[in-house]
């Protein structure tokens, strides 16, 4: 089995606009940074590509911000797309590092992470030693998908056990359900002694062209398959197809496209100034 999944930047991106909302949903609700009479110190967890990441400096000019993820091939293009001097005159760099040990190694103003601690487990683990670095009044604010029953999910965590399948994909349909229930994120982070803001919502996103829905997983929850099997063309395409006729049926196209509920959960917790 590998143990790390390979990423494709570019089939990530494809659906960028819906997986951007719910970072600017998040962004909405961090309140302003601690005034240090410095530019504010960002990490962005798990940055992936780094467009999320160059939101940040859309928000705070001046920041230095930080990307960090585990991922070469993401790390790759987040530095050739984005990395350097920001048109606020602040700065973005990029570094690898795996979130499950990553520790805040300098005073951070905030520290975000948008839909990458679900690959992370014992996540909440980390809660303590992330507010620890926080400045006086600084933000912890991550979003996790919460879809994991979700028949797209559902769907291929069974595919993957069948007879046909389990010698070498048992377990690759779930490595990544690693989320807590929202009223569990409130909990920890309130018992660290911040100030709370957690929440979920199911976007109704409306996806078009011909099997969306797998175009969409192709960029994240297949990404062990995907990795698994990128030795064995044929059968990663027998795969595909017998998934893709799953989802036809699962997700079958609507008047105005393919409707594919997404629910996220939302956390943000302030540390007292
Ligand atoms: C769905 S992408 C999200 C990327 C970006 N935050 C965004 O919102 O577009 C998930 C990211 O988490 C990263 N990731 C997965 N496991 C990780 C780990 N243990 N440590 C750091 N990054 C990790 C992946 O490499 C990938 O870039």
């Amino acid at each position: 089995m590998h143990s790390v999944p390979i990423w494709d930047p570019y089939q990530y991106l494809r659906h960028a606009g819906h997986r951007t909302r719910p970072f600017l949903d998040l962004l909405a609700r961090v309140g302003e940074l601690p005034d240090q009479g410095k530019p504010a110190r960002i990490a962005d967890v798990g940055c992936g590509p780094g467009n999320v990441t160059a939101l940040l400096a859309e928000r705070w000019p001046a920041a230095h911000i930080t990307g960090f993820d585990l991922s070469p091939e993401m790390l790759a293009l987040a530095d050739k797309e984005q990395a350097g001097t920001t048109a606020g005159g602040g700065w973005m760099d990029f570094r690898p590092a795996d979130a499950a040990h990553w520790r805040p190694d300098e005073p951070y103003d905030l520290i975000i992470s948008n839909a990458a601690l679900q690959w992370v487990p014992n996540h909440p683990e980390s809660f303590s030693d992330w507010i620890d670095g926080l400045t006086p009044g600084g933000t912890l604010a991550f979003q996790v998908p919460g879809n994991f029953t979700s028949p797209s999910h559902a769907l291929l965590g069974e595919l993957c056990e069948a007879p046909q399948w389990r010698a070498r994909l048992s377990g690759h349909g779930r490595r990544y359900v690693h989320i807590l229930e929202p009223a569990e994120y409130l909990m920890r982070l309130a018992d660290l002694g911040c100030e709370t803001d957690v929440w979920e919502t199911t976007y109704l996103q409306l996806l078009t062209g011909e099997d969306p829905v797998l175009d969409w997983v192709k960029g994240t929850a297949l990404r062990p398959v995907l990795t698994e099997l990128a030795d064995d063309p044929a059968a990663e395409a027998e795969f595909l197809a017998q998934y893709r006729d799953l989802l036809r049926k699962a997700y079958p196209p609507g008047p105005h496209g393919t409707v594919f509920p997404f629910r996220r959960v939302f956390a943000i917790a302030r540390k007292a100034a």
